[in-house]
Parts: structure tokens; C-alpha cells; sequence
């Protein structure tokens, strides 16, 4: 039986309310992304998180409509993907997107990856336009790291809402996290359960039986309780109402603080997928 979530908290970000929680769709295709999408929808989830790499915004935007909430329910975010940072390719690929989703406007649009190959300023301008023209409810970038989201930030004219970069217990992002504050950019967490590796880990798991909960929960509530916002993916509908029960306890100081002791120097479990600045920090 499956538990319908009441009501899902919401950051604020330079204007954007964003959801704490939404689901991941990465690797999610046909019948079951759109139908893991409609089901989420259906238990109280208001947030979904595709990019036209993930070659899903179909199914998602048919999740969407299948669930029966209302379009502007929902915090939709798609990412460009680098190859098309051109400022032309640029509005041609949001458009496209927008076409795939069966959306007028996304809520947030994000750059995908950085990518040194291009001028980052033109890229900038070229996604603040998609976003006057009405395209984007909001933007921001993926994957950036402190000197890059500084540029970014720089030459943007429209605001940045968020940075989505890996954010989960094994990985010390605490800089990254510092800087995103600083500039008022909400944190969006991407593989915020180490893509399920948190499953069986001693120290959430003990944390988690204190509470009644599984070592995925405390590991989510480890998240959104510093208000970053948690993108988790999975493919069985069982699961979604797990990884949505993280708002009905908190942990203490000390379980934070053992929390956060788990990072670890090889805890990145994403590669980098285009070259350039490597200066996470
Ligand atoms: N911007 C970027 O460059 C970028 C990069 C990576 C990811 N993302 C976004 O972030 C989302 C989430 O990240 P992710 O997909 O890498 O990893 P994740 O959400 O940390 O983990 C997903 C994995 O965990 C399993 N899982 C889900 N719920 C679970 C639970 N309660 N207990 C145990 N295992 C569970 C899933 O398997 P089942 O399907 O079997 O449940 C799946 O294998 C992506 O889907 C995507 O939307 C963005």
C-alpha cells in the first residue's frame, strides 16, 4: 500500500520555489519512466528532474499528464546538453525539449555540463534570452564548480537559481555547498543515495533503526534537512513512497555530525563528462 505524501516542503531561490524533493529520471525509458513519473505524481511528488540526454521527456511529460495534476503543479527542470551550448543551438535544443515534454515552458533549465569549448558568456546570454522569450520560468547550471558558478554568476544578466552537482554523505562537497550559499544558488543533489550505495552502510543504518527508517531515509533527511533539494531516481513504484517519508523526523547534531564524518577522498561516483576547470573546491 502506498502512502500519499501531504505536502512536499519547498525552498525559495532568487524567486524559484523549488520543491525539497523530486524524482530522478536518469536511465528511466518507455512505460516505465512514464508510469513511474505518473505514480510519483499521483503520491504527492511535485518535482521532476529530466534532461534531453536522459532521451525520456516524452515519457515523462505522458507521466505528467496521466497523473491528472495540474501542469503548473508541477517544478519541471530539463538540462541542455553541452554540444548544444551554441547560443542558436542553444534555443533550437530548448525548444525541442519543450516540444518532447508537450510544455509551453519548463520551470528550470539548467546547463547540462560546463563546457570549455565554448564561451561560457555566450552560453549565458544565450540561455538568459531562452529565458526572457518565456521558455524558462527559471534557470541555472549543472556540474559547476566554485569557479565556474563565480563566472557563471558574473555574466549572467537573469538570476541563477540553482547549481545540481553529486551531493550525498561519502562525498565532502562542504566548499561547493558554501560557495552555492554565499550567491543565494539552491543546491539541488544529484545520485543523493551514492545510486543506492547508502543501502547497508553501518552508520545510516544504525541512525535509521533509531528512527524507524531505512538507511536511504536518513540519508535523504541528512540532505534536505541543510535544505538541499533531493533528486532521488528509482525505477520501482514500491520505492517511491520510502524515499518520500523524510519530512516526518529530524535528525540530531550528533547524528549529523556522524553523517557527514562518511565522506571520503574516492566517494565521487560520477566522471566528469567534459574537460576543463577540475577545481571542485
Ligand atoms: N546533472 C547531472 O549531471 C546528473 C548526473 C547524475 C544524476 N542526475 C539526476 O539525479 C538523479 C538521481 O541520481 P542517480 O540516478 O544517479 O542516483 P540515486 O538517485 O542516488 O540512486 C538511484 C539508484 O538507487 C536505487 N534506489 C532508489 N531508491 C532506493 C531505496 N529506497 N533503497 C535502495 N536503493 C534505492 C535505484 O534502484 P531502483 O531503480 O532499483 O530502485 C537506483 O539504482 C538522476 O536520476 C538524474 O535525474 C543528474
Amino acid at each position: 500500500m502506498q502512502e500519499n505524501i501531504t505536502t512536499v516542503p519547498a525552498i525559495d531561490a532568487k524567486g524559484a520555489r523549488i520543491p525539497l524533493l523530486g524524482l530522478g529520471t536518469w536511465d528511466l525509458r518507455g512505460r516505465t519512466c512514464a508510469r513511474v513519473v505518473e505514480q510519483a505524481l499521483r503520491l504527492g511528488y511535485r518535482h521532476i528532474d529530466t534532461a534531453e540526454m536522459y532521451d525520456n521527456e516524452r515519457e515523462v511529460g505522458e507521466g505528467l499528464r496521466a497523473s491528472g495534476v495540474k501542469r503548473n503543479d508541477v517544478f519541471v527542470t530539463t538540462k541542455i546538453w553541452p554540444s548544444h551550448f551554441a547560443p542558436r543551438e542553444l534555443e533550437r535544443a530548448a525548444r525541442d525539449c519543450l516540444v518532447r515534454l508537450r510544455s509551453s515552458e519548463v520551470d528550470l533549465l539548467l546547463l547540462h555540463w560546463p563546457n570549455p569549448q565554448i564561451p561560457l558568456a555566450e552560453t549565458i546570454g544565450a540561455l538568459c534570452k531562452v529565458k526572457r522569450d518565456g521558455l524558462a520560468r527559471h534557470i541555472g547550471v549543472s556540474n559547476f564548480t566554485v569557479p565556474l558558478i563565480d563566472e557563471a554568476l558574473r555574466l549572467s544578466s537573469e538570476p541563477l537559481v540553482c547549481n545540481q552537482f553529486e551531493c550525498h554523505p561519502f562525498l565532502d562537497q562542504s566548499k561547493l555547498i558554501a560557495a552555492c550559499r554565499e550567491n543565494g544558488v539552491a543546491v539541488v543533489a544529484y545520485s543523493p543515495i551514492a545510486k543506492g550505495r547508502v543501502r547497508g552502510d553501518e552508520t545510516l543504518t544504525g541512525i535509521g533503526a533509531a528512527h524507524k527508517k531505512t538507511a536511504g531515509q536518513v540519508c535523504l533527511r541528512f540532505l534536505v534537512q541543510q535544505d538541499i533539494v533531493v533528486i532521488p531516481r528509482t525505477s520501482k513504484v514500491e520505492r517511491l513512497s520510502e524515499n518520500a517519508a523524510i519530512f516526518d523526523f529530524s535528525l540530531g547534531k550528533s547524528e549529523m555530525a556522524s553523517i557527514a564524518a562518511l565522506a571520503r577522498r574516492d566517494g565521487r561516483l560520477v566522471n566528469v563528462v567534459f574537460s576543463g576547470p577540475q577545481d571542485w573546491d
